[in-house]
């Protein structure tokens, strides 16, 4: 964020100069040139900047912000008549937006009955009116607006407009923004200006009591008044101002975050509206790139020829930081660029990806242990190596859209960032690693975790349903996770479980020609319809979460080794045959040494092999997962008809290996190659 702070704020204090007029009443005009100080009535997004700035929108999309004289003015009444009088605005002004050509929806200024526009709606409303009010005549509202949005509803003539508004948003006169140059003859010529181009500008609003003559004009800040103004119109304001009457501003945004900016304002009844000190005006921050400098004719070509040789000296140092540093990034990434961390940032932040910071690696990428160095929060960066440009898009939306997820039960993912072949995933740390380690920590594992006991791992099941329903039915749009398992559960520091991964698996998903579509997803917690189709759906995550159930419960590896015949089996193979056998509690992981609530055991088992049911339509749905859990309804028996199909040996017979858990990336599985399969039982 470029925020300039290139003067001391004692030198941007102007405050308030208020006129004491000799010839009319009292406080009849005033001057800000600058409103460091200023006593105004400000609200919505409406604030005074550190800089003295009257920042009217915040970038804040959707919403309103006013600024008010405090008090109100009396314009009625000069010279024995009760007709409004004369008066005369003028004020500099800029808009600030993160794109170059899009903006809204401007800024009015405007003369009402009253301050308080809390029943006004922001967007194409400019914080004037609502649906109700919009052109009423009891509104009694007088506005000049400087309108960056063409909307058709209210007949805008173009998105780049100045307008005389009348009660309401429809304009009685309105004028593509410019000025004439009085350079240029009698009526000089139109020079056309774009109110959005991040450049200050200025305006004067004039009302001529007598003739009932309104006049807008508009000029770059270093151009004298024009002669000649850009909208008149003939409305005879003693028919819809009140007395007293409020001055001011009122501007808001739409789905575009722009930035409305006052930078001076003065304002005069029965005279011409005070002089602004333009040089005391502050200065505007700069959004995006900077504008072209002003900078003398002879001086240009010695900046040039200096910053050249700079450059020439720099060069060599630059490349090689730059070839360290280099990013992909494309058009359609603007829109998600919130998310978006820089590759700098991350290499800093995990020390240049050094092998003491890797968490541990899986079938996508290395996990590298980081700490970002603005924030100071702890992350998790996965290293994803991806050669297609395919589906990546696909990918970062979807990793935009779930950023925005926030769920105790999920791991968050903060942001990504790409490289030539490669993407990089950044999640929150979860302190205390996955689940597997604490499963599966005698099978070959050097650290040995501590033991879960049987509370905890009945938490965590909960939690992750609970991540998981949240991840199918309670956000906007269904998210299939599309691995779950006892790896991809991440511990956090309290020891809640967290789903993390999600998403991932979609990136090596996109392909539609069914027999070119790449599956992925690990041995064992596969259901067989994905095996089969290798279409995700939330009940083939199910599935899943219905082996890890059996995994965390057992305490063993979804296919195990089956010491009779030296063969592996389903896990859920096994557990089935034990409750075929009646020794359902035979299954437990024996490192518990009995110590668990039965009912609670037995209860996850059964669910564990529903859950896993071959034929999706037996499965229950997350939302009853949760039920059944959290004990509000009893888990329906098991139809003793109940099968397991034997993925596994259809796989083996196959030619894959069953040792080989999670199919990277570079061997994914090939529908293609095993669509024989699917009549097999
Ligand atoms: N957010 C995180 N916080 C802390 N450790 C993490 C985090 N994410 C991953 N890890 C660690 O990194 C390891 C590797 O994670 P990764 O997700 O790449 O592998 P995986 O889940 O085993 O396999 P797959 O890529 O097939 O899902 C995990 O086992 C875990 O210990
Ligand atoms: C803008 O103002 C609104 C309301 O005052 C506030 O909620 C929001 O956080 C502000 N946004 C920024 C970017 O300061
Ligand atoms: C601001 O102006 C109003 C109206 O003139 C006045 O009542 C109020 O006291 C002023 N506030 C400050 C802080 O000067
Ligand atoms: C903005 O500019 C881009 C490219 O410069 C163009 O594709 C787009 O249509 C423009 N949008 C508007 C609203 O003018
Ligand atoms: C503004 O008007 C609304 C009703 O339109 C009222 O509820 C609110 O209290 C008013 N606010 C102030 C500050 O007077
Ligand atoms: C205008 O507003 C007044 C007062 O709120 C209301 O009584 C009247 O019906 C409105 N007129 C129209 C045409 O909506
Ligand atoms: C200037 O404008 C006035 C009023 O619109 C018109 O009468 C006059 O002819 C114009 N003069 C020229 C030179 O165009
Ligand atoms: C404007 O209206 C007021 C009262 O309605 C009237 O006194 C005045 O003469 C009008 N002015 C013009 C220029 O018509």
């Amino acid at each position: 964020m470029g925020m300039f702070h290139l003067l001391l704020p004692i030198l941007l204090f102007h405050g308030l100069h208020r006129v004491a007029s000799g010839a009319a009443a009292d406080d009849d005009r005033f001057v800000f040139s600058g409103f460091a100080g200023a006593n105004l009535t400000l609200d919505g997004t409406a604030t005074v900047t550190t800089d003295g700035l009257l920042q009217l929108t915040n970038g804040t999309v959707q919403l309103k912000g006013h600024a008010f004289f405090p008090a109100p003015f009396r314009l009625r009444g000069s010279r024995g008549g009760s007709g409004v009088r004369s008066f005369s605005a003028s004020f500099a002004f800029g808009i600030l937006t993160t794109y170059p050509n899009l903006s809204c929806h401007g800024i009015a200024f405007v003369v009402a009955p009253s301050s308080n526009f809390s029943g006004a709606l922001a967007a194409q409303y400019m914080g004037l009116a609502n649906i109700d009010n919009n052109g009423n005549a009891s509104n009694r509202i007088f506005a000049a607006e400087l309108d960056t949005m063409q909307n058709i509803e209210f007949d805008d003539i173009d998105n780049n407009h100045v307008g005389i508004n009348i009660d309401g948003l429809r304009s009685v006169r309105s004028h593509t923004a410019g000025y004439y140059d009085d350079d240029d003859g009698e009526n000089g010529t139109f020079h056309g200006m774009s109110l959005i181009s991040g450049d200050v500008m200025r305006a004067w609003v004039d009302y001529d009591g007598e003739a009932a003559r309104i006049d807008v004009t508009i000029a770059p800040l270093e151009r004298p008044r024009p002669a000649r103004p850009l909208v008149s119109a003939t409305y005879n304001l003693s028919d819809v101002l009140t007395e007293p009457a409020y001055i001011g501003f009122s501007s808001a945004t739409g789905p575009i975050d722009s930035r409305h900016y006052i930078l001076g304002w003065s304002f005069g009844v029965d005279a011409p509206a005070p002089a602004i000190d333009i040089t005391k005006l502050p200065k505007l921050p700069r959004l995006g790139p900077k504008p072209r400098s002003r900078v003398p004719e002879i001086v240009v070509p010695i900046a040039i020829a200096a910053f050249l040789l700079a450059l020439g000296v720099a060069a060599a140092l630059v490349v090689r930081k730059r070839l360290r540093y280099t990013e992909l990034r494309e058009d359609w990434e603007t829109e998600f660029g919130p998310h978006r961390f820089s590759y700098k940032d991350l290499f800093h932040a995990t020390d240049g990806f050094d092998d003491k910071r890797l968490l541990g690696a899986g079938g996508f990428g290395s996990v590298y242990k980081g700490m970002l160095r603005t924030s100071k929060l702890e992350v998790a960066v996965k290293r994803v190596s991806h050669e297609s440009r395919q589906g990546i898009k696909e990918f970062v939306a979807e990793v935009a859209s779930i950023g925005h997820i926030r769920h105790r039960n999920l791991v968050r993912l903060l942001g990504y960032c790409r490289r030539k072949g490669e993407l990089l995933l950044v999640y929150d740390y979860m302190p205390n690693g996955s689940l597997d380690k604490y499963l599966h920590c005698y099978d070959g594992g050097d650290k040995h975790e501590p033991i879960l006991n049987w509370a905890h791992r009945f938490q965590i099941i909960k939690g992750v349903a609970s991540g998981l329903l949240y991840l199918h039915d309670k956000w906007d749009k269904v998210v299939i996770h599309r691995d779950v398992k006892a790896s991809n559960i991440l511990l956090d520091k309290e020891m809640n479980g967290r789903l993390g991964d999600f998403g991932l698996s979609r990136l090596y998903d996109h392909g539609t020609d069914p027999q070119t579509t790449h599956m992925v997803g690990t041995m064992g917690y596969m259901a067989p319809e994905l095996v089969r189709t290798g279409k995700a759906s939330p009940l083939t995550d199910v599935f899943a979460f219905g082996t890890f159930l059996l995994e965390v419960t057992c305490g063993q590896r979804p296919i195990r080794e089956d010491d009779a015949q030296g063969d592996s089996i389903l896990l859920v193979d096994w557990v089935l045959e034990h409750w075929h056998g009646g020794t359902l509690l035979e299954t437990m992981d024996p490192t518990l040494q009995n110590d668990y609530n039965v009912d609670e055991a037995c209860l996850v088992l059964k669910l564990g092999l529903l859950c896993s049911h071959p034929h999706a339509n037996a499965r229950p749905r997350m939302q009853q997962v949760m039920e059944y859990l959290d004990g509000d309804t009893p888990v329906p028996e098991l139809a003793s008809t109940h099968l397991s199909f034997g993925v596994l040996a259809l796989m083996k017979n196959n030619g894959f290996d069953p040792h080989v858990l999670a199919y990277p990336p570079s061997s994914v599985l090939s529908i293609g190659t095993i669509s024989d399969l699917s009549g097999g039982r």
